[in-house]
């Protein structure tokens, strides 16, 4: 029947839950689904900790007391599907948790998507770094069944997060009223163009791209794809260089940071040799929507002055 006004609440709808921060928001998933041994969840083996911030991703887990294992990622930090498939069929797995690291996915969405279908997996995606809320250009964020964003990784917010129900056959509650989003952050947060933000963290992207690019003593980790949503300009630096650089860059005015250089020990103690070498080597540079061409050219002489310093 043809209705006079519009009148679906869930038409062209997307449920978000506004939260503290990203990690308020995974532990709330955490604590709907309350996985208990023998069941367990499963963890990328590539989750870093700070004594400042903890750990985002690990800190819920630990909290919740939550059973949990490690899949495997490769080295541009992409699911192995092939032996998560294998970890799967064990049975004994209800959420899985997969992160889009500095805004960019080298998993196959579609696979992963249809490997949790097929075990009866929870997937819920770690969108902190990927902020790409309502872009045309990206997938990222509306394939698992739960997504978490972080707000203040991609805004000038102090702080703030996002759950995003995708799948609404779960019947998730709203969060506790402590970790609600305050309305003054919601609405300052919409007042924000993503779109705007997000093509001039890609235009910055290329620009350094075409400045970097092979230079020697570093390798650049990702070549730019459609659907990336970078958070950061991630490389890795040769030849155990990467704190001495680090260092170095920060003398000269450069500030960077390096996402992730402690991994929590359950990795460490596991082995994992490839994500250390990763927390070991990586270095991220700034090229958030503030950053313009003059600072990403200054930033590129001072990283080639830094490497021929430390590579003489
Ligand atoms: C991949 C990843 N996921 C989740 C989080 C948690 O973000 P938030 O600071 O919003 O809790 C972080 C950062 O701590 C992160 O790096």
């Amino acid at each position: 029947m043809l209705s006079k006004s519009q009148e679906s609440p869930e038409n062209c709808y997307t449920q978000l839950k506004f939260t503290q921060s990203a990690r308020s928001a995974w532990k709330h998933i955490l604590h709907h689904f309350n996985v208990k041994s023998p069941n367990k969840i499963l963890l990328p083996p590539y989750i870093g900790i700070t004594d400042r911030e903890g750990s985002g991703i690990f800190d819920p887990v630990r909290e919740t007391q939550t059973p949990f294992d490690f899949y495997r990622l490769d080295d541009r930090l992409g699911v192995d599907l092939f032996h998560l498939e294998k970890m799967l069929a064990e049975g004994q797995y209800k959420v899985l948790l997969m992160a889009h690291y500095f805004g960019f996915c080298r998993t196959d969405l579609g696979k992963l998507r249809s490997l949790c279908y097929q075990y009866g997996v929870i997937l819920v995606e770690d969108c902190a770094h990927a902020l790409g809320l309502h872009l045309q250009k990206t997938n990222l964020g509306t394939v698992g069944d739960f997504t978490v964003y972080s707000l203040h990784k991609f805004l000038p917010l102090a702080k703030g997060g996002i759950l995003r129900v995708n799948n609404p056959n779960f019947g998730i509650a709203a969060p506790d009223p402590l970790d609600r989003l305050e309305s003054d952050l919601v609405q300052q947060f919409s007042g924000y163009d993503l779109q705007k933000i997000i093509e001039r963290r890609l235009g910055n992207f290329k620009f350094l791209y075409g400045l970097l690019a092979g230079q020697d003593g570093i390798e650049i980790m990702y070549d730019l794809m459609e659907g990336d949503v970078p958070h950061d300009f991630p490389i890795l630096v040769k030849n155990g260089l990467r704190e001495k650089l680090y260092f170095l860059l920060m003398d000269m005015g450069i500030p960077t940071t390096a996402l992730y250089y402690r991994l929590i020990d359950d990795i460490k103690s596991q082995g994992f040799e490839g994500m250390q070498e990763i927390s070991k080597n990586i270095l991220n540079l700034p090229l958030h929507q503030d950053v313009d061409k003059a600072d990403l050219e200054l930033m590129a002489e001072k990283i080639k002055l830094a490497l021929n310093k430390l590579n003489p």
